[in-house]
């Protein structure tokens, strides 16, 4: 993902947008979510393929992120309304919209590039900024106020689940001693007082994936959503999800398998999809990323 400027609007280098079209719109008269809108770069391509009749209902946790994606959908058609809440309140927003089922839902799950190099909110571990990791800056607690109130051993067994970090329970042992823990620095210097130096920026990036994942309850969320997206479908209307983290892609795996059992979903995807190696080469965020679509049946 690229945060390139134009006119200096901060743009998104989406993955997979080719194979997303190919499983998502089936009707360019159809109404589309994209849950995690982003700054809109997957949005663009579908607002570009509807109808004047079509629309696209955009929804982002991060309101920085989504007054962005508002200027960069706003140059290709006013056919779209968005909405600074949670993907796990696709139903609610349904309803709000006035309809009852939509023809396709996309979620493009994890953080963009714009969020990443963001500096002030601690989701990476070049950065130099406070440790906040929220999507929604609004609600909830920080990085540093979950792992100032949260004992050693729950921090160290969130490390090893979310990350498979073997040297979590060090990790744990030394966030709990340091002097404070209110800086992207503070966090590293526990990390590395604790880990190997051998690829350790590697153990950097899985640790504050877990913190991420931990701060914005991303498995929860995403559970939420799984177990009632098929009945926000029309018959016919294609679910796409693009996980990059194999706990993620797991949970939308057993969910599409249970609603395939119970015949409701046809998986279109037997085998996750994958980004091509020339995307890979452009885009090293398309490296991890896996793509499962559905199409409601019944
Ligand atoms: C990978 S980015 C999406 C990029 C987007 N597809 C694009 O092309 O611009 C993921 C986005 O999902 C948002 N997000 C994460 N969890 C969310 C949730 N539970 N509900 C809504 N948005 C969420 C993040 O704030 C972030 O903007």
């Amino acid at each position: 993902m690229i945060g390139d400027r134009v006119n200096s609007i901060p743009e998104h280098q989406p993955v997979m947008v080719s194979e997303v079209m190919s499983h998502l719109i089936t009707d360019v008269n159809g109404i589309y979510i994209d849950g995690t809108i982003g700054l809109g770069g997957h949005s663009k391509e579908i607002l570009s393929s509807l109808n004047k009749k079509g629309h696209l209902i955009g929804i982002d946790r991060d309101d920085k992120t989504l007054s962005i994606a508002e200027k960069n959908l706003a140059r290709i058609s006013t056919n779209f309304s968005l909405y600074n809440r949670s993907y796990a309140d696709t139903d609610l927003i349904i309803k709000e919209f006035g309809k009852q089922a939509v023809n396709g839902i996309l979620l493009d799950l994890g953080l963009s590039s714009a969020q990443l190099n963001d500096q002030s909110r601690g989701f990476s571990f070049n950065g130099d900024g406070t440790l906040d990791m929220r999507f929604d800056q609004q609600h909830g607690a920080t990085a540093e106020q979950i792992l100032l109130s949260k004992p050693e051993t729950e921090i160290a067994d969130f490390i090893r689940l979310y990350s498979e970090e073997r040297y979590a329970k060090k990790i744990a042992y030394n966030i709990k001693r340091a002097e404070k823990m209110a800086t992207v620095d503070d966090i590293r210097e526990a990390i590395r007082l604790s880990t190997p130096p051998a690829k350790r920026n590697r153990t950097f990036a899985r640790v504050f994936q877990a913190i991420r994942i931990l701060v914005n309850d991303e498995l929860n969320q995403l559970n939420i959503f799984l177990d009632k997206f098929i009945n926000q479908l029309c018959i016919g209307g294609k679910i796409v999800i693009i996980s990059y983290h194999s706990l993620e892609d797991r949970l939308v795996k057993l969910a599409f398998k249970k609603l395939k059992a119970e015949g409701q979903l046809l998986i279109l995807t037997k085998r996750p999809l994958i980004a091509t190696n020339d995307e890979v080469t452009e885009n090293s965020r398309s490296k991890s990323a896996k793509l499962r679509a559905g199409e409601r049946i019944k």
